[in-house]
């Protein structure tokens, strides 16, 4: 399914890019399982999260060691209004949930909003239904998915910190997607550098050949940069 992998807990390599990752999610729906899971391989239960913890997980993903900073966030209520001030610049959220619980899904849509309310507009977002290890089911996988498409959420998984299942994967294609988005933009970010670059060349050719004894009114400069100019047409009377 992927071409890319977690490495070892404090792995010595340097990351080539860090990303800011937040989770969401109502008290006691496996946040922090999930985060040790993924990074250590074991399951260990733990206490309640009192504000939030810092866990970093680090994925090589095309030839690049990509570092997940995860801001485990304490779903307490009362803790609220001190964790909406840390979803600023997460790049993706994982959105909690515990299949056995009904209320920590319906809850769902108050985290949402509060990171609407306070998130960057262009974070990408995981459902995450955990604790599929349990026989007690309080929300289809139907539910789920249609929470996913209704939401326009970008990823969805069921998992087990208890078992393993999908823990792993969580991240890793969230590293992915994240990773990927972020080369887009910066290709994007470099050609418009470069449209920027051509077009400056463009206007200093055509400001050179306005002074040129034997500018022509009715040819287009602006048809060549700079250089192919000078390489195609050499002494032309056209060039400069
Ligand atoms: P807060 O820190 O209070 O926000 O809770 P949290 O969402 O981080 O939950 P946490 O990881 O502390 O787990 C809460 C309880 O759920 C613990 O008793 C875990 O052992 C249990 N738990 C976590 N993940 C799983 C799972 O996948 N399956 C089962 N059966 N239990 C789990």
């Amino acid at each position: 399914m992927t071409n890319a992998e977690i490495l070892p807990e404090n792995t010595p390599e340097i990351p080539d890019v860090t990303f800011k990752v937040i989770m969401l999610g109502n008290s006691g729906v496996g946040k922090t399982c999930l985060a040790i899971r993924a990074g250590t391989d074991n399951f260990q239960t733990t206490i309640p999260t009192l504000g939030f913890e810092i866990i970093n997980i680090n994925v090589r993903y095309s030839e690049k060691i990509i570092r997940l900073q995860i801001w485990d966030t304490c779903g307490q209520e009362a803790y609220k209004s001190i964790v909406s001030k840390f979803y600023k610049q997460a790049k993706l959220c994982l959105l909690v949930f515990s299949i056995d619980n009904k209320k920590s899904f319906n809850d769902l849509d108050g985290w949402l909003s509060e990171l609407k309310d306070n998130g960057d507009k262009n974070v990408k977002i995981a459902l995450v239904g955990n604790k599929s290890d349990l026989d007690k089911r309080e929300v289809t996988k139907e539910e789920e998915l249609n929470y996913k498409i209704k939401r326009n959420l970008d990823l969805c998984f069921e998992s087990s910190a208890k078992h393993g299942d999908n823990s792993k994967d969580i991240f890793i294609e969230g590293a992915k997607l994240i990773y990927n988005e972020y080369k887009k933009n910066a290709e994007n970010e470099e050609k418009n550098k470069n449209l920027k670059i051509d077009k400056k060349i463009i206007k200093k050719n055509k400001k050179k050949n306005k002074k040129n004894e034997n500018y022509d009114e009715d040819y287009d400069y602006e048809e060549y940069d700079y250089d192919d100019v000078k390489g195609q047409h050499g002494s032309c009377k056209k060039c400069f």
